[in-house]
């Protein structure tokens, strides 16, 4: 779908799913299941993609991400980067194309839940260009941790 020298995004399959929980897993404290990714997988509004690396001519899966397209929104709702992976802007990359593949649908805005103690996934947002704009009071029932509500424009000029 899309090649750097060094990155290959391309849309996840299910053969790719034993590589995709395993980052799950060493990611979140309720990791999703395969059930939950296979429903993304079948969904005709999701779009779920992975980054892949070239490491000594093999390739392997260093992150992912999964939103939704439904009417004038893109809503994220998963992304991870393998641990070994993280702080080479493969993160931000794939906001970029989910931005890029916005545009390309006519989509305004986009949008995110994300943990307030997830302080490095703020950051990353806020360098996407999103902003704080509410607050779902213990919304993950793992913890009972509020969810800071995000959006950004996918034109850039906030009205
Ligand atoms: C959050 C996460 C996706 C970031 O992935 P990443 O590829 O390491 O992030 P990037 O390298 O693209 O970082 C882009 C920007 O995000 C911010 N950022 C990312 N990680 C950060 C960290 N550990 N500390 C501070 N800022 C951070 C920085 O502003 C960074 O820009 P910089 O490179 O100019 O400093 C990754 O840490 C991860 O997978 N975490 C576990 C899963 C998770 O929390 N997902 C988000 C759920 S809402």
């Amino acid at each position: 779908m899309k090649n750097t020298s060094e990155l290959t995004i391309d849309l996840m399959g299910r053969d790719d799913l034993p590589e995709i929980l395993a980052i799950e897993r060493e990611s979140f404290p309720s990791p999703w299941t395969a059930g939950m990714f296979i429903k993304e997988l079948e969904s005709s509004h999701s779009v779920c993609l992975t980054a892949r690396i070239n490491i000594n001519g093999k390739s392997v899966i260093g992150a992912y991400i999964i939103f939704w397209l439904v009417a004038d929104e893109a809503h994220l709702h998963n992304l991870a980067v393998k641990k070994e992976y993280r702080r080479q802007r493969i993160a931000y990359g794939l906001m970029e194309v989910m931005k890029e593949i916005a545009v390309k649908n006519e989509i305004t805005v986009q949008t995110l839940e994300v943990r307030k103690s997830n302080i490095e996934a703020i950051k990353l947002y806020q360098k996407c260009g999103f902003v704080v704009e509410g607050i779902r009071p213990l919304y993950y029932a793992d913890t009972h941790e509020d969810a800071l509500i995000m959006w950004a424009d996918v034109n850039p000029v906030r009205k």
